[in-house]
């Protein structure tokens, strides 16, 4: 007998209560809480996850979806989950337990945050409900602030179109020896792909436009299996880029320029689900249509980390009247230079100066979207910028340039993602002398899989570009960072192939930054 049979023939008990695949969104029992569902299928498809660990905590996830083919696959009632954390990973010493409600309103997500945990330490845990229980994910906690720390390893991706092929990239990753990982951004990509190209895997055949759709793409892409082991390898520090919700959108400007009100909406709908499938603090979940997800956090005193959004505080794209909605290349204009255009927003551009100076940690990395390097253009021979990077905010970009040179911020390294490609930078402090002083380090990963920006077409760009190091396009992959008091060695790791579900993996390139010395110099 299906649920909805249970339900109209009134034979719905507490105890025991058999959850049906499908979704069953008419069915008003919400506040009904199973003691000990039963599943005809396994519900923990997508995986687990952990993620933004603290000195003593650390948040877990996961999420029940009998059928991920469905944006939402369990019944809308409450059903409790329990999770448990040991020391070991064979779960032998369990250190705490806990139980938790999953309910219909956050898909059946569930987060946890486990408090009084040692610092610096690893643990495993995993989840149960009714008789099945989940795989078992490994995570870990900070080093205590302010404490010496000797090392730290840690990988940044970003940009992870599931049509565009397999996530080869972190099936390596997940075999890497590493604390945590950063995700930049492009954990989704919102729409399908002409349907004519043949693409190595499939999206849904709609644009996500609402909570529905969007949990549809997700739980797609969630139940990838290398993603899913990379997750249970690592704790993740996620920030998002624009494809969480629609292509090149800044603020309330939608691409196809939706009215605003209707576009909040939308945004709306894809903030919840986001905040629901990745392993993000509470704070996080989205209150009035907004999401808090700028922050930031300490490995020790060998290095801070400064997360920043991109996206929902933006200024509009500049010099682009021509009716075309999105980023372009754009002919200079008087706008770009606009005092009053932003790129975070005035309150998040106050925090991250206000944290930087506080900081006291031999590193300071600020992790955000894109090459932060301006990359001088030509369009119909004039000097021409992208309208959707940095090169669209100069104003913003020097701000940020000077209070780090200003203020004499130790060893700034950004991090970034967005372009597909891999790029190593001089940071200057004005990019059109090229003899004025690097004032930050700047390393772009490639994408885990998402087409690369055309190769011939940016080559011929470098020599107008004298401040880039390095650059690559044609391969997927991500960057590996292994920081001492000393030095950062980054290595940029990419994969033969994205086509096909195996690949080889290998290190292009590697670049050390010392200590007291701005600048990448390659090894
Ligand atoms: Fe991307």
């Amino acid at each position: 007998m299906d649920l909805q049979r249970l339900i109209r023939s009134n034979k719905i008990s507490r105890r025991s209560l058999l959850l049906a695949t499908g979704s069953m969104a008419s069915v008003a029992i919400t506040n009904q809480v199973i003691s000990y569902p039963k599943y005809q299928d396994y519900p923990f498809t997508l995986g687990v996850a952990s993620g933004d660990p603290s000195p003593n905590s650390v948040v877990l996830w996961t999420r029940l979806a009998p059928n991920p083919t469905l944006g939402v696959s369990m019944p809308p009632i409450n059903v409790p989950v329990q999770w448990q954390v040991a020391k070991d990973k064979k779960m032998g010493q369990i250190i705490a337990t806990g139980e938790v409600i999953a309910t219909p309103e956050l898909a059946h997500s569930v987060r946890v945050v486990v408090n009084r945990l040692e610092p610096n330490s690893w643990y495993w845990y995993q989840f149960k409900t009714g008789n099945q229980i989940s795989a078992i994910g490994r995570t870990r906690t900070l080093p205590s602030l302010n404490s010496n720390v000797e090392k730290l390893a840690f990988a940044f991706v970003s940009c992870q179109n599931y049509e565009h092929g397999y996530f080869n990239a972190y099936s390596h990753l997940a075999a890497e020896e590493l604390d945590f990982v950063i995700h930049l951004g492009d954990y989704i990509y919102e729409s399908p792909n002409n349907p004519k190209k043949a693409r190595p895997r499939k999206h849904p055949s709609k644009e996500a436009k609402d909570l529905d759709s969007y949990r549809q793409f997700y739980s797609l892409y969630k139940s990838d299996r290398d993603l899913q082991a990379a997750h249970a390898a690592f704790p993740f520090i996620c920030i998002w880029d624009d494809h969480e919700v629609d292509n090149d959108y800044a603020d309330l400007e939608s691409q196809d320029f939706d009215r605003p009100d209707d576009f909040l909406l939308r945004r709306a709908a894809a903030y919840q689900a986001y905040y629901e499938h990745l392993p993000l603090p509470p704070f996080s979940r989205p209150k009035k249509e907004k999401m808090q997800l700028y922050r930031s956090f300490n490995w020790g005193n060998l290095a801070s980390f400064y997360l920043l959004d991109n996206r929902q505080y933006r200024s509009d794209q500049p010099c682009d009247n021509n009716g075309k909605g999105g980023g372009q290349l754009v002919i200079e204009c008087q706008e770009r230079f606009d005092r009053d255009r932003t790129l975070f927003g005035i309150k998040q551009e106050k925090w991250l100066f206000e944290g930087l100076d506080r900081s006291n940690t031999i590193w300071n990395v600020i992790a955000q979207q894109g090459l932060v390097a301006q990359l001088k253009q030509k369009l119909n021979n004039k000097t021409a910028y992208w309208s959707d990077g940095w090169d669209a905010y100069p104003v913003a970009r020097q701000r940020i340039l000077n209070f780090i040179e200003e203020n004499k911020i130790d060893n700034p390294i950004f991090i970034g993602g967005d372009i597909h490609s891999f790029w190593v930078t001089d940071l200057k402090s004005d990019f059109n002398a090229p003899n004025s002083n690097t004032v930050a380090t700047e390393f772009v990963g490639t994408s885990i899989s998402s087409n690369g920006i055309s190769y011939q077409r940016v080559l011929p760009l470098l020599k107008d570009n004298p401040h880039v190091k390095y650059f690559e396009s044609r391969l997927r992959g991500y960057a590996k960072c292994l920081v001492d008091r000393n030095k950062w060695l980054t290595d940029l790791r990419a994969v033969n192939t994205v086509k096909y579900p195996r690949s080889t993996i290998k290190t292009l390139a590697s670049f050390v930054v010392e200590n007291g010395r701005v600048g990448a110099r390659q090894i």
